[in-house]
């Protein structure tokens, strides 16, 4: 008998995937002394202190044990009203161990081994690797420069294993949102080729130039949301979503939670219905103004499309060097830790900028990227 090695044991779809570059940028800065961190990917904000309140009154009431598989009642019905009242649609609503959770139980829900999920390239990490997880087959669209919804672009990359498409507002890792005509499109083109529509609107209530559209609105019957409370309410550690679409997906998705997540965590359940509550407006300002300030001092020395949510930048590397990831080692030499946009594309031009984080680390980092730019 040999011994339990890696190669007897690891399974290839699990070797298939490659550990997160973000995990090997913060390898890297856990290296560095006294980092410029603009590589985090959490609000610099804590959870509001209601939310927290309410998490330790669920546990102190003996609130412990499992919950049923969907997500508490209070909690679903919330959401079910808050969402008929924002895009007119009455839909079921599954309670979900984070948007990762949504996000996994979805692809394993509707993909069959060689099914094809078409994702805007650049996209958030996740998607490309739960799909391959799942035997699915990840196909990109480039959405470079201004990184908007093309139809040409997204109908051209669809055949007839094509599943699901997969859109997020706003985007991580480009901070752009979606406008509401760009949104029918996408419900239009899913309607022609009759895909699912999976849209992840986690950073829903960070927007700063009015409100995100709801993307339910076009076509309910084929589009499944993904929504969470790990960024609004600074409670990423806490595994809070939900999803909500097409009665039989839904069901299937909960069937699926039943045997892998179980539950979301029951104290955070009820916290959720706290955050609800939860006025983050100060936050969301404060977001503003740094992503003004951010804007302000990347004009001139680096080409972005100005985000409008979420909070991140995904601005072009200069052209002087080879690639964007030689430009973010350099900087990471310099103690400032950005990410190189190959993480989140099948380009390596662009790096995401976190803005999550104080006026003095945004002013003093992006002096040197752009010291570092000019050469
Ligand atoms: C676009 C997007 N979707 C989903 C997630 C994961 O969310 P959660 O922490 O709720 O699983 C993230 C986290 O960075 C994200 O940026």
């Amino acid at each position: 008998m040999g011994e339990l090695s890696a190669d007897r044991l690891l399974s290839q779809r699990s070797r298939a995937v490659n550990a997160s570059g973000i995990r090997k940028v913060f390898d890297l800065g856990a290296k560095i002394a006294n980092p410029i961190n603009l590589s985090i990917g959490q609000p610099d904000f804590d959870v509001p202190p209601d939310v927290r309140q309410a998490a330790i009154q669920a546990i102190q009431s003996r609130q412990n044990g499992y919950t049923v598989t969907q997500g508490i009642a209070p909690l679903r019905e919330r959401i079910a009203a808050d969402l008929r009242a924002e895009c007119g649609s009455p839909l079921p609503v599954l309670i979900t161990s984070g948007v990762s959770g949504g996000i996994l139980l979805a692809l394993m829900a509707a993909l069959d081994p060689g099914d094809e999920v078409v994702l805007g390239d650049p996209y958030f990490v996740i998607y490309k690797h739960a799909a391959r997880l799942v035997g699915g087959v990840p196909v990109f669209v480039d959405t470079y420069p201004d990184f908007k919804f093309r139809a040409d672009r997204y109908e051209a990359a669809i055949t007839p294993r094509t599943k699901i498409l997969v859109l997020a507002t706003p985007s991580n890792p480009t901070g752009v949102v979606l406008a509401d005509d760009e949104l029918r499109q996408a419900a239009d083109l899913a309607e022609r080729h009759n895909i699912l529509l999976l849209i992840d609107e986690i950073y829903n209530k960070l927007n700063y130039d009015g409100e995100c559209p709801c993307s339910l609105r076009h076509a309910p019957h084929r589009t499944l949301l993904l929504r969470g409370f790990g960024k609004s309410y600074g409670m990423t550690g806490w595994r809070l979503g939900y999803a909500a679409g097409p009665q039989f997906l839904i069901e299937e998705m909960t069937k699926l939670q039943q045997y892998t997540f179980v539950c979301a965590p029951s104290m955070v359940q009820h916290a959720g219905l706290a955050a609800l509550d939860a006025d983050i407006s100060g936050h969301v300002d404060d977001y503003r103004r740094k992503r003004d300030l951010v804007a302000r001092l990347l004009a001139g020395t680096f080409e972005f499309a100005k985000p409008s949510g979420g909070f991140y930048f995904f601005p072009q590397a200069p052209k002087r060097f080879a690639d964007a990831t030689t430009f973010v080692e350099q900087a990471i030499a310099q103690r400032v830790l950005i990410i190189p946009g190959s993480v989140f594309s099948e380009r390596d031009t662009h790096f995401r900028l976190s803005y999550a984080t104080s006026d003095k680390n945004i002013e003093r980092g992006c002096e040197i990227l752009c010291q570092l730019a000019r050469g």
